[in-house]
């Protein structure tokens, strides 16, 4: 997502700071600006786009000053442009702020700050917060901080500047990245290491609640209560570009581990834990516009056609709507029958996927109502659908789709639940059941990543076979077939995945001796099925590897092998059924010396048909 830079020190601070945004750029973003302390004035310089654009803009006329912020903006709250670039200052222009994250509670801070006169600018969540910053101001500037960390919700890395205090900066983070740099006479702050190791390699992390006073001779931590916290400095030995994958060998490692924080940010202001009820604002629809929809239709290419699959499951049982799933190529030549009655759910990515587009224009000329469901702000399936819902899974690079298909499917089901209470096709207590479950997600995937020795195991053990089959009835099958095609686009291992009832009807011929077959049983109202097809395929010496929940001991019994995931609601299992198999697909192809994050023939944006 966004990438932030921060520099206090005795050398310039503009060209520390464009410097550090440019390694930053991995990251993704669409607009960039700095904020620098000239004398006793903040001057702020942005604009959208390349930081090209804005190195242009500021060519010849610098701000100088040896204290500044600067900021690379992937769009989450308003489209990029100039106005909802970073940093964002109060009416004053006193104090600014750079943010990475989502402030959820932030159009009810904008209200209450409207009404007492403050004039807002851009359409983004952060700039409430350089305006509370004026509103609370209490003559310190830590103690005007905490006063506004208190207000807000939702996760950030956030830094502060005031005129009032021009040799400070402020930092503090939850749920997203800061790192602090320590120089002689100079710090450095920046949300990822790679902005600050051409000029140290002395840093330590922040953790969630840490507040950092940042100046030239010291950085000084203390949480929220003010007692001071002692960090432990680490030098840090990577080169520039493992800092860009943060450690990780490749950027699909790094987005598979990234995707408890990808669901978090996703569920912000969706899910309310408190009332365990499925809340989309940005929607607003009603019992009746609801009522009158009669058919879905969606459609999407890939990885984002799978999680379609996932998503007819979830509003065909929950808001007893028919859904028919399209591969985008197909849709747009095959005259689907459509009226004013249908909606229509494209599901995108980058929201520039050519036959997707075309798939969403096709439906709009026939007068579908249309949604796009999309990761990336102001892109075109994001312009040109009615209705928008954004994944929040932040910039994905490595070619093979992972956090977005796990945020994609996580937004067809919180919206399965939201039309399934609208058109009260889905009970008031089930609806609370599931949602106190999503609660629970990020944490359990977090645990589910953090045990994965057993899935190297069988990666390495089974890097050298040509074909491998993945199994599954219901949502189960949906997941295999993603399964399937992670292991093929990045390893080239051939791959099916096959409703498991299906098997007896032509693939068994191919189950012979040693053939890999992974089995995913986590569905109770097939599960007992599901377990005679696994026996079809042990009968025929297959190799099984079953994937089921914590605790069930029936696959032991005839599997070669378990992986166990949390237990959960069935309809949330794929949101963790789906992570092995990323990883199964992952460690085959390091074993087979494959380019992983870039496979051949494949491109991560198809913007041709
Ligand atoms: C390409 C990518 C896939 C992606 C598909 C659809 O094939 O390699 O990972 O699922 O395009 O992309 P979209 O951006 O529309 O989700």
């Amino acid at each position: 997502m966004c990438g932030i830079v921060g520099y206090i020190g005795k050398e310039q601070a503009a060209p520390f700071l464009l410097d550090g945004m440019s390694k930053l750029e991995y990251r993704g973003y669409d607009s960039a600006g700095i904020a620098v302390m000239e004398g006793a004035k903040i001057r702020l310089e942005k604009c959208v786009g390349r930081l090209e654009a804005l190195r242009a803009k500021i060519a010849g006329d610098m701000p100088v000053g040896t204290i500044g912020i600067g900021h690379t903006r992937w769009a989450t709250h308003g489209r990029p442009c100039d106005r909802n670039s970073h940093p964002h200052a109060d009416s004053s222009g006193k104090f600014v702020v750079v943010h990475n994250g989502i402030i959820e509670n932030y159009l009810v801070l904008k209200e209450q700050l409207i009404e007492k006169g403050h004039v807002f600018l851009s359409e983004t969540d952060t700039e409430v917060v350089a305006h509370l910053m004026a509103d609370l101001w209490d003559g310190d500037f830590e103690s005007t901080v905490k006063k506004v960390l208190k207000e807000i919700k939702g996760s950030y890395s956030l830094v502060f500047m005031t005129e009032y205090e021009p040799k400070k900066i402020i930092c503090t983070k939850k749920d997203n990245p800061l790192v602090i740099g320590l120089g002689e006479g100079e710090n450095f702050i920046a949300s990822d290491i790679p902005a600050i190791i051409s000029r140290t390699r002395r840093t330590f992390i922040m953790s969630d609640g840490e507040i950092a006073t940042v100046s030239a001779d010291g950085v000084w931590v203390q949480d929220i209560n003010g007692t001071p916290i002692s960090k432990k400095v680490f030098v840090v030995n990577w080169n520039a570009e493992a800092a860009e994958k943060g450690g990780f060998e490749h950027f699909m490692l790094k987005e598979i581990y990234e995707q408890p924080k990808a669901i978090r940010d996703t569920m912000t202001g969706r899910v309310d834990k408190e009332t365990e009820t499925i809340a989309f604002p940005e929607l607003n629809w009603t019992p009746e516009m609801m009522a009158s929809i009669n058919k879905i239709f969606i459609v999407a290419c890939g990885t984002a056609y799978h999680a379609g699959i996932v998503g007819k499951y979830y509003l065909e049982q929950l808001a007893r709507v028919p859904v028919e799933v399209d591969i985008a190529s197909e849709f747009r030549y095959r005259s689907p029958l459509i009226d004013g009655n249908t909606l229509c759910i494209v599901i995108s990515q980058s929201g520039e996927t050519s036959d997707t587009l075309a798939a969403l224009r096709e439906a709009k000329k026939l007068g579908a109502r249309t949604l796009g469901v999309t990761n990336v702000v102001g892109s075109a399936v994001a312009r040109e659908s009615d209705q928008v819902v954004y994944t929040y899974a932040g910039p994905e690079i490595a070619v093979a789709s992972t956090k977005a298909y796990t945020t994609q499917i996580l937004a067809m089901l919180m919206l399965a639940i939201y039309v399934g209470r609208l058109r009260g096709t889905l009970g008031e207590a089930r609806a609370k059941e599931l949602v106190h479950g999503l609660g629970l997600v990020p944490e359990q995937v977090h645990e589910l990543l953090e045990n994965v020795d057993q899935i190297k195991v069988f990666a390495r053990q089974y890097a050298s076979c040509e074909d491998a089959f993945f199994l599954g009835r219901s949502l189960d099958y949906a997941v295999a077939l993603e399964g399937a095609l992670k292991l093929k686009e990045i390893s080239y291992i051939h791959a099916e995945a096959y409703a498991a009832g299906e098997l007896k009807h032509g693939t068994l011929a191919l189950i012979v001796e040693g053939v890999p077959v992974i089995v995913l049983a986590t569905q109770s109202d097939v599960y007992d099925k599901t377990v005679s097809n696994l026996q079809e395929v042990k009968a025929r010496e297959a190799v099984v590897i079953a994937i089921g929940f914590v605790g069930d001991e029936v696959l032991k019994q005839h599997a070669d092998s378990v992986i166990y995931i949390p237990k959960t609601d069935k309809y949330i299992a794929p949101l963790m059924a789906v992570l092995p198999l990323q990883l199964l697909a992952y460690y085959a192809a390091l074993t087979r010396g494959c380019d992983v994050d870039k496979p051949r023939n494949l491109a991560k944006s198809v913007t041709v048909e």
